[in-house]
């Protein structure tokens, strides 16, 4: 179906393909995998005409594909579904289909379309409703209608670049489900994910890439994760974690009553209460959107909350601002690196740098100094294996995974006695994911107090003393690592059980 021979591209001295082959079967759900920056996305980039090649041919499905535009890409039959989707929340699923589609302006009547959505929704398990308003709908419903879009518009090649990246998990599973259809009713996929599990479940075959060039082909039946492991990095991340020191000092971070509402006046945080000790992992758990992005956002310091205070080292900062709470000792990962966690123009050096700004080693009287700057970004961009042509390219030009590190590596390396930092391991490969839960543990060994808030129950069982499960503003329970319960944390997930937990799992316990 799908034959791209010797892609090559380079940004500069960055040779993001080199020489890469990919043959795609029809009937068949393709596996992309690779480290953060081996150049899964600029492959998938130049295939739907986003990026031309410098070199390379691509042939689908018999017909040669070169100097092509998505546009064209789209009438071949193949469909890209981006991670930032392009819908507009204001209009119906029949009208974000119709949007920008040339056949239906011309040939077809909202009632034919919407028919038409019935009939693919019916045949593919996409579960969606034509007059439903796209805004209403959860992230894996809106990920269905750039499906349905794709499907009605004649893709037979599917690209999915990281779908599954900020879904629950019974949103991946029907995620999964919906593509195995797609592949049974004689489609292909090319499915993007750092999640080996996943990949191991759904797909037929599995590429790996490694700087830029094939590392591997294998039938997803005859490997396993540990060998997929091996073939992106040549290093073992297997090896155990380690959990050492990090006895539960004084209260660090002390949360009280907070409660915030979301843009509309709507309460999202209703009235939450904790504290996290001095070498403490306070993990915060739970299906996305139940208030764990309003708790970040109030505690960093970027929302106003309704009621409630928040205490760094026992100082009131409620009222301080953002820098006000970093001058505390506060660091903050945020959960959309996009909006909040990265100036995409400024260069890597400036984005390691612009909140420190107000004092050494950067600022020295006042003057700002460009050279510590520079050797301090060098540094961060080894320690933090960031794969970058150089300290001075724009920060946009990185891989998704290469920008969530950078945040990790100005956040990180602050020594921050308190650290706040949500979905910090979202889109990076094994490697980083572990790296960033050594560096977590190596913050909470030396006293820090973290509080880790992630949807990976797996990860927040590696890193937590405590795990506090968010349902619809509150916690739905505590549960200190001594006593977890799978089943129980599930269940309080799903909002099915509430516990009220004592003083000793809210705000921790002082080490004997
Ligand atoms: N527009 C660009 N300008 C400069 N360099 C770029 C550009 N796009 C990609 N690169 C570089 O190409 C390399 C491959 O990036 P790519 O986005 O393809 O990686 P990826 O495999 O998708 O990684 P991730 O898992 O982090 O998404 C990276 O080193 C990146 O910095
Ligand atoms: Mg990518």
């Amino acid at each position: 179906m799908l034959r791209m021979l010797g892609i090559t591209k380079s940004y500069g001295a960055v040779r993001a393909n080199r020489g890469i082959d990919l043959v795609v079967p029809p009937r068949t759900i393709l596996g992309l995998l690779g480290e953060n920056g081996s150049g899964k996305t600029t492959l998938m980039n130049v295939l739907f005409g986003l990026v031309s090649p410098d070199a390379g041919t691509i042939v689908f499905n018999d017909h040669p594909l070169a100097g092509h535009t998505p546009r064209e890409a789209l009438a071949a039959g193949i469909g890209m579904i981006h991670q930032h989707f392009m819908l507009v929340p204001a209009m119906t699923v029949t009208e974000n289909v119709m949007l920008g589609w040339d056949a239906a302006g011309r040939w077809l009547r909202p009632a034919a379309v919407a028919e038409r959505i019935r009939a693919a929704s019916h045949t593919y398990g996409l579960d969606l409703e034509p007059d439903a308003r796209v805004g209403a709908l959860p992230l894996g419903g809106q990920q269905r209608v750039e499906i349905v879009k794709a499907i009605l518009r004649g893709a037979e090649l599917l690209i999915l670049d990281e779908p599954t990246s900020s879904l629950s998990p019974p949103e991946v599973s029907g995620l999964l489900h919906v593509l195995r259809r797609l592949r049974d009713e004689g489609r292909s996929v090319i499915f993007i994910s750092h999640k080996l599990g996943e990949v191991l479940d759904v797909c037929d075959e599995v590429v790996v890439l490694r700087d830029g060039a094939v590392a591997g082909r294998t039938r997803a039946s005859d490997t396993d994760r540990a060998k997929l492991a091996r073939m992106m990095v040549d290093r073992d991340v297997s090896a155990p974690v380690a959990r050492e020191g990090g006895a539960a000092g004084a209260e660090r971070l002390v949360v009280a009553d907070l409660a915030a509402n979301d843009a509309t006046g709507v309460e999202r945080l209703g009235g939450v209460s904790f504290s996290v000790r001095s070498g403490e992992v306070l993990a915060v758990a739970g299906v996305d959107g139940n208030g764990q992005a309003e708790l970040v956002d109030v505690i960093a310091g970027l929302r106003r909350p309704t009621r409630g205070h928040v205490f760094v080292d026992g100082a009131d900062v409620t009222g301080r601002g953002v820098t006000g709470r970093r001058q505390a000792g506060l660091a903050h990962v945020p959960a959309d690196r996009h909006t909040t966690g990265l100036v995409a123009d400024m260069t890597v050096t400036e984005n390691l740098a612009f909140r420190d700004c107000d004092g050494p080693p950067f600022r020295r009287g006042p003057w700002l100094d460009f050279g510590a700057m520079r050797a301090a970004a060098s540094e961060r961009i080894a320690r933090f294996a960031i794969r970058v042509g150089g300290p001075d390219v724009p920060a946009r030009t990185l891989s998704g995974g290469n920008q969530q590190k950078l945040v990790l590596a100005r956040e990180l390396t602050r020594h921050p006695r308190v650290l706040v930092a949500a979905q910090p391991t979202r889109g990076l490969d094994p490697g980083a994911t572990r790296f960033v839960i050594d560096e977590v543990l190596a913050l909470r060994a030396s006293g820090g107090a973290v509080l880790y808030v992630s949807t990976e129950l797996e990860e927040a069982l590696i890193v937590a003393d405590r795990i506090a499960v968010m349902y619809r503003g509150r916690f739905a329970g505590v549960v200190r690592r001594d006593a977890v319960d799978i089943t129980r944390l599930g269940l309080m997930m799903s909002g099915a059980l509430t516990e009220s937990p004592d003083a000793a799992a809210l705000y921790g316990r002082k080490a004997p």
